[in-house]
């Protein structure tokens, strides 16, 4: 059977009740939290300074998955690596040497993941294809939560997909930005492995079902 793991994305949630959304998608099936990082200049937003989640991410009773959308990931990795998040991803083209950061990230016993913003494409990381543990598709341009999704990214994971068959690699296929209920099953058909999702989740009036939905074709 079809099946994917979803990650809720916490840019959505209502931070002044932190612990209590956490709990909410926990019960509610939630696999792992999905913690954005942007700082201005790789994406035109700031989200989830790394003084902001030391002081939450002990109260993440679930496994952490950063997503870097940095410049320089490398000169902050170590901060980040410290939180021991599950899987770390970053933009290869921010990044002086990716090879090098996704040796370093796996090395600390963390799942590494390069991520392909919408307008990149998949071409660009296939040199680092047999290193990675997963690929995060954007299916919006990185930034901002809440935006549509954008269908032309199917694509990319198909060609992935294609590419994973061929080659015998392992990697697993994590596709962010506007997943909803409507577009999951496709997404999962394409072969997608894990859904990640903001506002879908932290905007429903029921959590449990929508998860469950977006699990299953
Ligand atoms: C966008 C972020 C996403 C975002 C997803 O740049 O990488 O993780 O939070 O939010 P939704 O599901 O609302 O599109
Ligand atoms: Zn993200």
């Amino acid at each position: 059977m079809h099946k994917a793991k979803v990650f809720p994305s916490l840019l959505a949630a209502d931070f002044s009740v932190i612990e209590s959304e956490i709990k909410k998608v926990r019960q509610a099936g939630a696999d792992a939290i999905h913690l954005d990082v942007m700082d201005n200049k790789y994406v035109p937003n700031k989200s989830f300074p790394i003084e902001k989640i030391k002081s939450f991410y002990k109260k993440i009773s679930l496994p952490i998955d950063i997503h870097l959308m940095i410049e320089k990931p490398e000169d902050f990795i170590d901060q980040f690596l410290s939180f021991n998040p599950s899987f770390l991803s970053f933009h290869a083209e921010a990044c002086s040497d990716p090879k090098k950061l996704i040796e370093k990230i796996k090395s600390k016993n963390c799942k590494a993941g390069l991520a392909v913003n919408a307008k990149v494409s998949v071409d660009s990381i296939l040199p680092f294809l047999s290193l990675l543990d997963f690929v995060l598709v954007m299916t919006v341009e990185a930034g901002f939560g809440g935006q549509k999704f954008i269908e032309d990214n199917i694509q990319k994971i198909k060609e992935l997909d294609k590419l994973r068959k061929e080659n015998n690699l392992v990697f697993e296929i994590e596709v962010d930005g506007g997943v909803n209920t409507e577009n999951s099953k496709k997404l999962i058909l394409a072969g997608t492995n894990i859904l990640v999702s903001g506002t879908t989740i932290f905007k429903s009036d029921f959590v449990s079902k929508t998860i469950k939905k977006l699990k299953t074709v």
